[in-house]
C-alpha cells in the first residue's frame, strides 16, 4: 500500500507553510537571527509539540513563525516544503500562507512574497513541482485588519490564487468576513475557509452561503448534518481533510472513527493533505498512510483520493 502511495502523483491542497518549519531549521533560523527562543535544543522544540486542541497548537506555530525574518529564510522555508513533497511525487502544491503572522512583526510584504515566489519558481524548474500561493486571513483578528491586509497584497495580486480563512475557530464564525471574501471574488481570486474542524456544521453553511467557498478546508463535523452532506456532494465542494492534524488536535477521538469514508460514500469529494507536517508529525504520504491503515482503504478507495487531489485543484 506503502508502495502505491508513493507512486501516485497526487496534489497537496491544504498546507500552511508556516506550519513546514521543521524544528532543526526553527533553531538555525533563532540563531542565525538572534531571536530568543524558549527551547534550548530540537528535542525540546519536538516534546512543546503536544496539543489538546486547536488553540494550544497555535499558540505555538505562531511563536515559531517568529524566526522567519529575512527573504532567504522564507525561500529556504518554502525551498525545503516543495522539496520534500516533490519527492512524494507531488505533482502541484496549493500552499496556503498568513500574512497577519508576519507583518506585525516588522516584516515587509516584498521579504515573504519575493521569498516564496523565488523558491516556487526555482523549484519548478529544477522539480517540475507546481506550487501556488493562497492568502489566509487569521480570523481570530478583526475582519478591518482582513481587509486592510487585503488591500495592501494587491501590489502582489499576481502572486497568489486565491484566499482562505484560517486560526482559531470557535466563536470566529464566517459570516465575519464577508465583505474580504466579496472583495476577493471581485478581484477573481479562489475562495476557500477553514470550517467544522472545530466548529460546527453551521459554519460551514456560512461558509458556502455567505462566503461563496470553492473549498471547504477539513470539514469534519459537517458530516452531523445530512443535508449539508448532500450539498456538499451536489455542488461537488472538494473537503481537504487532514488525518494527522484532527488526530494530534484531538478533533477525532481516534482515526479509525474519522469521517472521511464516510463523506467519500456519499459522493462527496474528499482530499487527502498534511495541515501543519512538522506540527502533526508527517508529510502528505505519511497522511495517506496513516488514514489508509485506521480505515483499511482498498486500492480503489486510495487511487480515488489521489484523483480527488488533482480534480479539486484550483485550474
Ligand atoms: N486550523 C486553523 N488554523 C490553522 C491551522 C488549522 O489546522 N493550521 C494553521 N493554521
Ligand atoms: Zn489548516
Amino acid at each position: 500500500m506503502q508502495q502505491l502511495i508513493q507512486t501516485l502523483k497526487k496534489a497537496e491542497l491544504h498546507i500552511h507553510i508556516e506550519g513546514s518549519l521543521e524544528p532543526q531549521m526553527m533553531m538555525d533560523l533563532a540563531v542565525r537571527n538572534k531571536i530568543q527562543l524558549p527551547y534550548a535544543n530540537v528535542s525540546q522544540i519536538e516534546q512543546a509539540y503536544n496539543f489538546e486542541n486547536l488553540q494550544s497548537f497555535l499558540d505555538l506555530y505562531y511563536r515559531g513563525m517568529s524566526v522567519l525574518q529575512t527573504e532567504q529564510d522564507y525561500y529556504d522555508l518554502m525551498m525545503a516544503y516543495l522539496r520534500k513533497v516533490s519527492a512524494q511525487n507531488v505533482v502541484r502544491a496549493e500552499i496556503f500562507f498568513d500574512p497577519q503572522g508576519h507583518l506585525p512583526r516588522g516584516i515587509a510584504w516584498s521579504t515573504f512574497m519575493l521569498g516564496f515566489e523565488r523558491a516556487i519558481n526555482d523549484a519548478r524548474f529544477e522539480l517540475g513541482i507546481d506550487g501556488q500561493l493562497i492568502l489566509c486571513f487569521l480570523r481570530h483578528l478583526p475582519e478591518s485588519d482582513a481587509l486592510r491586509t487585503f488591500e495592501a497584497a494587491m501590489e502582489y495580486r499576481d502572486l497568489f490564487i486565491g484566499v482562505g480563512l484560517d486560526s482559531s475557530e470557535q466563536g470566529f464564525p464566517p459570516h465575519l468576513f464577508k465583505n474580504v471574501f466579496r472583495e476577493a471574488k471581485n478581484a477573481g481570486l479562489y475562495l476557500s475557509a477553514h470550517a467544522g474542524e472545530e466548529g460546527p456544521a453551521e459554519y460551514v453553511w456560512e461558509a458556502l452561503d455567505i462566503l461563496g467557498v470553492d473549498r471547504i478546508d477539513h470539514g469534519n463535523n459537517a458530516i452531523k448534518d445530512l443535508e449539508l452532506v448532500r450539498r456538499i456532494a451536489r455542488d461537488k465542494i472538494a473537503l481537504t481533510m487532514c488525518p494527522l492534524s484532527n488526530q494530534r488536535l484531538q478533533s477525532v477521538p481516534d482515526l479509525s472513527l474519522h469521517q472521511l469514508r464516510d463523506f467519500m460514500d456519499a459522493g462527496v469529494i474528499a482530499t487527502i493533505n498534511s495541515d501543519d507536517p512538522t506540527y502533526f508529525g508527517g508529510y502528505l504520504n505519511e497522511n495517506y498512510f496513516a488514514i489508509a491503515d485506521a480505515l483499511k482503504l482498498s486500492e480503489i478507495e486510495i487511487r480515488q483520493l489521489a484523483e480527488n487531489s488533482l480534480l479539486a485543484c484550483y485550474k
